[in-house]
C-alpha cells in the first residue's frame, strides 16, 4: 500500500507538471491576420486653386496687391457685354486660344500650363473673387508676379468685356449665380 503511494505521488506530480507545461506550450489561438487595408487612392489635388464649385477662393498676395491698385471707380463698372450672345461667342474664341491653356477649357483653373504656376490660375467656375470691373482691370493690366499677364495692348475694351462675358458663363453652368451686381468690397480692402 505504501509503495503504491510513493510511486503514485511523483507520478501525479509529473502528470500535473506535464499538464501545466503542455498548457503553456499550447499554441496561442491564431489571431486572424488583419485584412490588408488597401492604401487609400491618392487622387491628385485638383489643379484649380479652388476647392468646391461655388466655393470661396483665397486671394493671393499678388492679387491683393493688384486689387489695391484698381481705381475705385473701376470696381463698380458692370460688364456691358454680360449675357450678350454675340459677345459671348466672340469671347469664347479668345478664351479658347488665349486663356484656356492656364484657366482650363471649363474655366476651372486647370489648364495644362497651370501646374507650373504659383499662384494657380483663377477658377471661373467658383465664386468670383473680383467684381466685373476689377476683372476688366486685371485683364488689361495683369497681376504682377503671377502668370497672369497684361492683355491691354493686345485686346480692345470690347474684346476684354466679351471674354469676361464668356467667363461668366462658367459660373452659371457650375450652378453659381451670374455676377450681375458687383460683389461687396472685401473687408479691409482699401476703398
Ligand atoms: C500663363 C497663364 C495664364 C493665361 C494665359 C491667362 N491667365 Fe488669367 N490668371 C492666371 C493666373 C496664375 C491668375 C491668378 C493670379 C492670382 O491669383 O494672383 C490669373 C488670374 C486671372 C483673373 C483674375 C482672378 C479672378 O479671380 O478673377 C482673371 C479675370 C483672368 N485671369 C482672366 C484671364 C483671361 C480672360 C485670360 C485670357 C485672355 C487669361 N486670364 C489668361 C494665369 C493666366
Amino acid at each position: 500500500m505504501q509503495k503504491t503511494w510513493t510511486t503514485w505521488i511523483p507520478a501525479a506530480t509529473v502528470a500535473v507538471a506535464l499538464a501545466a507545461c503542455g498548457g503553456g506550450e499550447k499554441p496561442a489561438e491564431p489571431t486572424p491576420a488583419p485584412e490588408p487595408t488597401p492604401a487609400p487612392e491618392v487622387t491628385p489635388a485638383p489643379d484649380a486653386a479652388a476647392a468646391t464649385p461655388g466655393g470661396e477662393q483665397a486671394l493671393s498676395e499678388q492679387l491683393k496687391a493688384a486689387q489695391a491698385r484698381i481705381p475705385a471707380d473701376q470696381k463698380d463698372k458692370p460688364n456691358p457685354k454680360s449675357g450678350d450672345a454675340a459677345a459671348i461667342a466672340k469671347g469664347k474664341e479668345t478664351y479658347t486660344t488665349v486663356c484656356a491653356s492656364c484657366h482650363g477649357t471649363e474655366g476651372k483653373g486647370d489648364g495644362p500650363a497651370a501646374v507650373a504656376l504659383t499662384p494657380r490660375p483663377a477658377s471661373f467656375a467658383d465664386k468670383p473673387r473680383l467684381t466685373p470691373g476689377e476683372r476688366f482691370w486685371v485683364l488689361k493690366n495683369g497681376i504682377e508676379g503671377t502668370g497672369m499677364s497684361a492683355f491691354g495692348a493686345a485686346m480692345s475694351d470690347d474684346d476684354v468685356w466679351s471674354v469676361l462675358a464668356f467667363e461668366e458663363t462658367f459660373l452659371a453652368s457650375a450652378g453659381g449665380a451670374a455676377p450681375a451686381a458687383p460683389a461687396a468690397p472685401p473687408a479691409g480692402g482699401g476703398q
